[in-house]
């Protein structure tokens, strides 16, 4: 488990990347429940952190793919493939992400 932030930092209906281990990824809240996905979009690479987020779902700033940032599963093209979805764990309002830290 890693510490990402206090949840107060996050506000409902946004987003925010974190770089953990070499890796980027997305924290969103929504309706203040907090889900995690890579933040990486499987159609090419770029990061979907700079994309508009939407309800649950977050689109691709390159072409536009929608991904459920609940789920990872992709709802639109161009991307095919969802991307890896993680549990965020609330912990008395620090937020944490279930991976080896
Ligand atoms: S890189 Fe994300 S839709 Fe193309």
């Amino acid at each position: 488990m890693v510490f990402l932030c206090k949840s107060l930092e996050l506000e409902n209906g946004t987003c925010k990347s974190f770089f953990i281990n070499n890796k980027s990824f997305l924290i969103s809240n929504v309706n203040n429940e907090f889900f995690a996905i890579e933040d990486i979009c499987t159609h090419d690479g770029e990061k979907l952190s700079g994309g508009r987020l939407l309800g649950n779902d977050i689109s691709c700033p390159r072409h536009g793919a929608l991904f459920d940032v609940k789920s990872g599963k992709v709802k639109s093209l161009p991307a095919l493939y969802d991307v890896k979805s993680y549990k965020v764990i609330n912990k008395d309002g620090d937020l944490f992400i279930a991976i080896e830290g």
